[in-house]
């Protein structure tokens, strides 16, 4: 049975995000926004570029959440990026109305769907998502990790010289300036890292890591939108085929790396019913320090947001 994948948000990284679910053949896509016809554009040009890239795409554009009924998977992008100089914090204000009504809308017509994150700060809109959804706690995650994770690894690459492939890492923490990249416990092709960086290699992958989707923003004059939509098709290809996969993914988080109550990225294993298991790893002194500034700006955020953790 074909799978029914809604995103909502037709933007740089809904619209990429949908076209990697099509190329990898994870399901039909119901592409969502209130921008006039953006939507049923974009589906029109994804459904013309399948014809060339040999899959049968069935994508349409709409407005209507009616048309999303019945999904299986429901990706929220929705709401404002960043510009040059903002942080993911400062968009707090404005998707936290949007990200509360999406969810709401889609959960009313996909009440069993699993839901992905992307909007920002994704950690706290996680908790809206929650409190907005009704839907188990298990059954959401965010884009955090794998899009961090993935920078991280094209600089270790770069410095180890290898082959993007080679190179196997883990991101923990906020998706934001106190998120905790984890580049000693890299490997390339089951070599520690630590083995082929020197310290101060390590320290610039760590930092170019926190960095990664600033500088972007900074070049680009608005956020990244590739790897983003990449790394959403991976998490759905990890939910959808019930692998049991372990990808640092934002989840809810109840007494287990000091946090409680909220939602912040750590590795989790994803099946068909969302997040199976979380996978706790022995970290360094300096890292549980930078472990715990993310929690506590995550906490400061949510109070912002008016979601006191549970
Ligand atoms: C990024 O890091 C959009 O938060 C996303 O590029």
């Amino acid at each position: 049975m074909r799978k029914k994948i809604t995103v909502i948000g037709a933007g740089n990284v809904g619209a990429t995000a949908a076209h990697c679910c099509l190329r990898r053949e994870l399901g039909e896509i119901v592409l969502v926004d209130v921008t006039g016809n953006i939507p049923e554009g974009k589906a029109l040009d994804l459904a013309q570029a399948a014809v060339l890239e040999g899959h049968a795409a069935r994508v349409r554009g709409t407005a209507d959440y009616a048309d999303t009924a019945g999904s299986d998977i429901v990706i929220i992008t929705a709401g404002v990026s960043r510009k040059p100089g903002m942080s993911r914090d400062d968009l707090l204000k404005t998707n936290l109305d949007i990200v509360t009504r999406v969810t709401a809308q889609a959960a009313e017509h996909s009440p069993e769907a699993l839901f992905i994150i992307a909007s920002n700060p994704v950690d706290v809109m996680c908790g809206a998502a929650l409190q907005a959804g009704h839907v188990p706690c298990r059954r959401i995650v965010g884009l955090s990790g794998v899009l961090d994770a993935a920078r991280m690894r094209a600089f270790i690459a770069g410095y180890a010289g290898v082959p993007l492939e080679a190179v196997q890492g883990m991101v923990i923490g906020e998706h934001g300036e106190f998120m905790v990249p984890l580049p000693r416990l890299a490997s390339i092709n089951g070599i520690p890292a630590p083995v082929l960086l020197t310290a101060g290699q390590l320290e610039d992958v760590r930092k170019s890591t926190v960095s990664g989707g600033a500088g972007i923003v900074s070049l680009l004059g608005y956020s990244a939108y590739y790897a983003p939509g990449m790394a959403l098709a991976t998490m759905v290809e990890a939910l959808l085929n019930d692998s049991g996969n372990i990808l640092p993914c934002s989840v809810y988080l109840e007494n287990r790396y000091g946090a409680r109550g909220i939602f912040m990225c750590v590795p989790a294993r994803l099946n068909a019913q969302g997040v199976e298991e979380i996978i706790e790893l022995e970290l360094d002194e300096a890292e549980k320090t930078a472990l715990d500034r993310s929690i506590a700006n995550i906490g400061s955020n949510m109070a912002k947001a008016g979601l006191n953790p549970a």
